[in-house]
């Protein structure tokens, strides 16, 4: 059930999101104290002439974290090398380790799914600027240890709890990046229009930004689908009734919740009467990966307080029944 505009990336999308990507920590907007740090770190790094201290972005999906990583190799001046966390082997990190320039970023993403040879032969690397490399096999095989430039390492992760200690440990800033208010995201919405060349009204922007979960990534979606219908149904600009008709269409409710979100409250409430339900089962009813419900739905649901993680399971709350129009437990309970 991947949904019209939910954060997740498809490759679509991904011409969109490089265009609309800010560049500077200036045209970044919103997450102050984020910013205020990196601002710092970043002076200071470049008057030392040293590599900025490794950092580490965690948050939900579509909140700015590779707009982060490309920004600071922009600001450092350097060049950026970026690897998949899933997909990278231990010898494709050896190699692009000795590949790097001084001062170059070296951008994880989806850090937290790294494997753990992959993520061992990082440890030397991030802390003393060398790798060991074994060469040969049984009792001819010897350790080799290469020299690295400085670098910087930014890992990018939507789940910080999966983490090893060890490898949290040898981040020096470690940011967490939280959901952006509707005034942050109105700008994102006007910035993205202005680049998209679409003239959109003031309180068009802000209807999108309401419904956007908090997300970056998602008002620029929403706003594209906007763009659509009013090229295609009216004259070109957006005013609010046309992004209303456009939300309508797309079945994105006041509080921002798509279909499939939904979907995942009524299954609570009313297959499983309210809960507590497993993470397994709840994913399995819904036929979606467990990760997905994980980094994707819950956050938000958590953030706007329709459900509840116990150690039993998931419940929803008085809040996310009343959003979904089903019956208070007790009530439901009666018949
Ligand atoms: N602070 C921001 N200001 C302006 N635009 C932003 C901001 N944060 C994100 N965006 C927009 O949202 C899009 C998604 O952001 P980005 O790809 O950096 O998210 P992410 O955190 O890396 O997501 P994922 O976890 O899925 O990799 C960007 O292309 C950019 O257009
Ligand atoms: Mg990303």
């Amino acid at each position: 059930m991947s949904s019209f505009v939910a954060p997740v990336l498809d490759e679509d999308d991904e011409e969109l999101e490089q265009t609309l990507r800010p560049r500077r920590l200036d045209e970044f907007v919103g997450q102050e104290r984020v910013k205020e740090q990196l601002q710092i770190a970043l002076t200071a790094a470049k008057a030392r002439g040293e590599a900025l201290d490794h950092v580490l972005l965690a948050g939900p999906p579509g909140l700015g974290k590779t707009s982060l990583a490309y920004i600071l190799r922009e600001e450092l001046g350097v060049g950026i090398r970026t690897i998949a966390g899933p997909a990278v082997e231990k010898k494709d990190i050896a190699a692009i380790l000795t590949s790097l320039e001084p001062r170059d970023v070296l951008f994880v993403d989806e850090i937290h799914r790294m494997s753990r040879t992959a993520e061992e032969i990082l440890y030397p690397a991030l802390e003393d600027f060398r790798i060991d490399i074994v060469m040969g096999e049984g009792a001819a095989a010897r350790t080799l240890t290469l020299d690295l430039p400085p670098f910087t390492m930014v890992g990018a992760t939507t789940r910080t709890g999966l983490l090893t200690t060890p490898l949290r440990d040898r981040f020096g800033l470690t940011f967490r990046l939280d959901y952006y208010n509707a005034g942050e995201l109105g700008s994102i919405v006007h910035r993205s229009a202005r680049i998209l060349g679409v003239e959109i009204a003031s309180d068009a922007a802000e209807e999108i930004a309401c419904r956007s979960r908090g997300t970056p990534r998602i008002a620029n979606r929403i706003l594209r689908r906007v763009r659509d219908v009013a090229q295609v149904r009216h004259e070109g600009s957006i005013t609010n009734e046309i992004a209303r008709e456009a939300l309508h269409l797309l079945e994105i409710d006041e509080q921002g919740l798509d279909r499939e979100a939904r979907e995942l409250l009524r299954s609570i409430a009313v297959k499983f009467d309210g809960g507590p339900v497993g993470l397994s089962t709840l994913a399995a009813s819904l036929g979606e990966e467990q990760e997905t419900i994980e980094d994707v739905y819950e956050p938000y649901l958590l953030q706007l307080g329709f459900i509840q993680r116990t150690p039993r399971g998931r419940t929803i709350t008085k809040l996310g029944r009343a959003h979904i129009g089903a019956a208070p437990a007790v009530e439901a309970k009666l018949f």
